[in-house]
């Protein structure tokens, strides 16, 4: 650990790692590398079925939305005024006239916070790029519906201890306890219901030379305290 230079969020956000042009910021909906696959949901089908059950509005939420294409194609393809779609990404690389029902915020996730909440919150492949991962996922957790579905890509391997080990069974455990689902075969977490969160986790920094993750691009670990 004394040889990892620590970031701070803002180092970390100029970081080549984290605003790179070669990472896959143009993910579809559906498709052997799109959406569904990533997340393990078909999520025009999930929108399609509230808004069938009677639904007064959807709200969707996907964080690190690289450049929206996903997004656009659930707006074409879920034809309905009630869908509202928001995307968040630090770099903009969105389209430039996104239609009705569909926003692009260029902010990072770890400070922009939304005026509503959501009923469903995805996040593609973009946890392995955040400094402290798991005030993201609190934050998360306060942004969704009652009902809510929370569904993300994380390797819980790039959140360590101060002396560079992975939380593993403690931080699971946490996780667990604070209404968060984790498939480690799948590397994805999930979560049904908004609520507040407290892990026992001070946050110190990240590393963004860890190298690659599962996915075979550069990733950011994130350093914890245990308190
Ligand atoms: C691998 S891309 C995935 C993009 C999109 N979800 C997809 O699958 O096509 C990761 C995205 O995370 C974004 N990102 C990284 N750090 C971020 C932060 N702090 N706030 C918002 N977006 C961030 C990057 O700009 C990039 O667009």
């Amino acid at each position: 650990m004394d040889d990892v230079r620590l970031l701070d969020d803002v180092a970390l956000e100029l970081s080549s790692v984290v605003a790179n042009n070669a990472m896959n910021r143009e993910r579809r909906l559906t498709g052997s590398n799109g959406y569904g696959r990533d997340l393990g949901i078909d999520v025009a089908e999930l929108i399609r079925q509230r808004l069938a059950d009677g639904a007064e509005t959807f709200r969707w939420l996907d964080l690190c939305c690289g450049s929206g294409k996903a997004l656009l194609e659930c707006r074409e393809v879920v034809d309905d005024e009630r869908l509202r779609i928001t995307g968040v990404d630090l770099v903009d690389a969105f389209v430039s006239a996104p239609p009705r029902g569909v926003e692009f915020v260029t902010a990072s996730v770890t400070t922009w916070s939304p005026a509503d909440r959501f009923d469903l919150i995805t996040c593609v492949h973009g946890l392995h790029y955040l400094g402290d991962k798991l005030r993201t996922l609190a934050a998360i957790a306060s942004w969704l519906t009652d009902s809510g579905l929370f569904v993300a890509n994380l390797d819980l391997s790039s959140i360590q201890s101060a002396d560079a080990r992975p939380l593993d069974r403690r931080l699971r455990t946490a996780l667990r306890s604070n209404g968060f689902d984790y498939d480690g075969r799948r590397r994805r977490i999930s979560r049904r219901g908004g609520g507040s969160v407290v892990l026992p986790f001070d946050y110190a920094g990240a590393d963004d030379q860890a190298g690659p993750n599962y996915t075979g691009q550069p990733a950011v670990n994130s350093y914890y305290r245990s308190r």
